[in-house]
């Protein structure tokens, strides 16, 4: 299929040299830059915040696609808009208010995402579904990357594409993605592919190659 996207997320990428490694991927073919923030208490690990963002962005224009595993989200919002980000996505299961930072993200005039855990079901989107421009469908828990994709989440996938109907919303999968694993999200009904350590995995000169292969395959 020709029209899923590709988005590369940078937690695999060498931080060392995250403007190099961000204009790598740009070059290599990636669509979206995803940016994994993650802050040691709503998953067990602590990446970036928004001025490592902000030092990244002027070294590519793609979009930049920032996947929130933080509690409580709202603080930040802010932050990570004036950053750079272009869409912000959050856990449902971060906090009790979801509509409350849906619209704290819409009026900073970036677009919004919700992002399901794995043990979290189809119907918890569906009060926010008319809200939202993505639903990000985690197929490993959060917090590390090089995780191995969890099968039963492909039904949920079409599930979820079922429930966005003709509604202009993208479905992203996050965790374990391959050239093995990708066809089998896109059959469900997903779009969009996050993928760490398959793109990032033997270095720059393979990058081109391996956004390809996920892409071919899926
Ligand atoms: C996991 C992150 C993912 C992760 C994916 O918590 O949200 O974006 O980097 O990495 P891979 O593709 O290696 O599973
Ligand atoms: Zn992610």
């Amino acid at each position: 299929m020709s029209t899923i996207r590709i988005a590369p997320s940078i937690l695999s990428a060498n931080f060392a040299k995250l403007g190099e490694e961000v204009r790598a991927i740009d070059e290599a073919g990636a669509d979206w830059i995803h940016c994994d923030v993650m802050d040691g208490h709503f998953v067990p690990n602590i990446t970036f915040g928004p001025d490592v963002l902000k030092a990244i962005r002027p070294h590519t224009k793609k979009f930049f696609d920032v996947h929130l595993m933080i509690a409580p989200v709202d603080p930040y919002i802010e932050a990570f808009a004036k950053a750079g980000a272009d869409l912000i996505s959050f856990h449902v299961e971060a906090g009790a208010h979801p509509h409350r930072t849906l619209q704290a993200i819409k009026a900073q005039g970036k677009k919004a995402g919700i992002v399901l855990n794995p043990g979290t079901p189809a119907s918890a989107a569906e009060p926010l579904i008319g809200d939202i421009d993505l639903v990000l469908l985690m197929t490993v828990n959060p917090g590390f990357g090089g995780q191995s994709f969890i099968h039963s989440v492909v039904e949920k996938i079409a599930q979820v594409r079922a429930l966005i109907g003709e509604r202009p919303i993208t479905l992203e999968i996050d965790g374990g993605v391959t050239p093995e694993t990708a066809p089998l999200c896109i059959k469900a009904g997903a779009d969009t592919l996050v993928a760490g350590s398959a793109v990032f995995k033997a270095g720059p000169s393979a990058y081109a190659g391996n956004i390809a292969a996920i892409r071919q395959a899926a």
